[in-house]
């Protein structure tokens, strides 16, 4: 990991920055902590117990703190859930997203099980690109991993996605010891038939039943050598990288990608460039936070956007260094990542 400066007191004005020199542009917005699915590492088969909806923000009240982060310089947003195609209102909220000044880039990561009803109405409304989790293109191997039978509609919701021009389509797939992890390469070249841009994640420990096993997890390293089995991986610099934490290759000599994110074996944290809201209105410095600043009761207390600001740049300017995961001390996130947002 690069090196990162000492941090100092929280100067005036600091908006998005944190006491490492970071800045937030990417928001992600949790807009719901339901899902269809119940993938096994996410989430156990009965469900969790989902937020009431008093508790949730209301699409104005999202709105407005959506409002907040852009006027701080969030330059992309970023709807997750849960399942964020549950939320019934997207669209609207999609339609007042794109109404910002300036308005930001609007990205969703979906399961993509409901996607292709509304992938039009989306792309209409102003959302510019998805991301859809697909963890494995065998049909039993999906069932069994989402204790769902749903990849059929997973697999129209991509078409839809990319026929309604939210290009360039992303997959997201977890690989998991046992499970998927034999299927890296059929996923890649599904993937690779349809134009889809692949990218593989280290799973991290953010699984509801606190199950998460390092010695268990599928590394990056894994991934590659699997999939160099039947195709030939050309590393691209990382200066195509960025804050973009996925390390890309060329496949069989381009000009198809695949992505690899190790955000366990090689944390990406000294380039982080995101925030997160949840669906319940508490602002996150970063996935593993143990602490979370509460913007719902001051908003309904009638707090001013100055003032919401100020409480989120607190919020940023606390985000740790990095995850820590591994070291001594870490401890799981006590939200479970269905209500944190990916
Ligand atoms: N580790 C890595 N990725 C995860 N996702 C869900 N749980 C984990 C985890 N523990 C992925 C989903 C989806 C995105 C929201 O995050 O598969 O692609
Ligand atoms: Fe739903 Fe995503 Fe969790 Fe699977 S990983 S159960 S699709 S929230």
């Amino acid at each position: 990991m690069t090196a990162l400066p000492t941090p100092r007191l929280r100067p005036e004005g600091s908006g998005l920055s944190d006491g490492f020199g970071r800045v937030a542009r990417d928001l992600r917005v949790s807009v719901t902590d339901r899902c269809n699915l119940r993938c096994t590492y996410c989430m156990p088969a009965e469900g969790l117990p989902w937020m009431a909806k008093a508790e949730m923000l209301s699409d104005a009240e999202m709105l407005r703190v959506i409002g907040v982060f852009v006027g701080l310089g969030v330059r992309q947003v970023r709807l997750t859930g849960g399942e964020p195609l549950l939320r019934r209102s997207l669209v609207d909220l999609v339609v007042g997203i794109a109404a910002l000044k300036p308005r930001p880039r609007i990205a969703m990561t979906t399961n993509g099980v409901g996607l292709a009803r509304v992938a039009g109405a989306l792309a209409e409304a102003g959302l510019d690109r998805v991301n859809v989790s697909l963890d494995t293109i065998d049909a039993e191997t999906f069932s069994r991993l989402t204790r769902r039978n749903r990849l059929t509609d997973v697999e129209k919701g991509l078409a839809a996605a990319a026929e309604a021009g939210l290009a360039p389509v992303k997959v997201n797939a977890v690989a998991m010891r046992g499970v998927n992890d034999a299927d890296v390469a059929d996923v890649l070249s599904w993937c690779l038939d349809r134009g889809y841009e692949l990218r593989f994640i280290e799973q991290m420990p953010l699984d509801a039943q606190h199950g998460w096993d390092r010695t268990q997890m599928v590394s990056a390293d894994e991934i590659r050598s699997r999939l160099s089995e039947r195709f030939t991986l050309t590393a691209l610099p990382d200066a195509d990288r960025g804050s973009a934490p996925a390390e890309r290759f060329l496949v069989d000599g381009g000009p198809a990608t695949v992505g690899i994110i190790a955000s366990v074996s090689e944390p990406f944290c000294a380039a982080c460039d995101r925030t997160r809201l949840t669906a319940d209105g508490q602002v996150r410095n970063c996935l593993f936070s143990e602490v979370e600043t509460d913007l719902r009761g001051p908003l309904r207390d009638g707090a001013s956007d100055a003032e919401l600001a100020d409480l989120v740049s607190g919020e940023m300017w606390r985000k740790k260094r990095g995850h820590g995961i591994g070291e001594p001390g870490f401890t799981q996130p006590a939200r479970p990542m269905s209500s944190i947002g990916g």
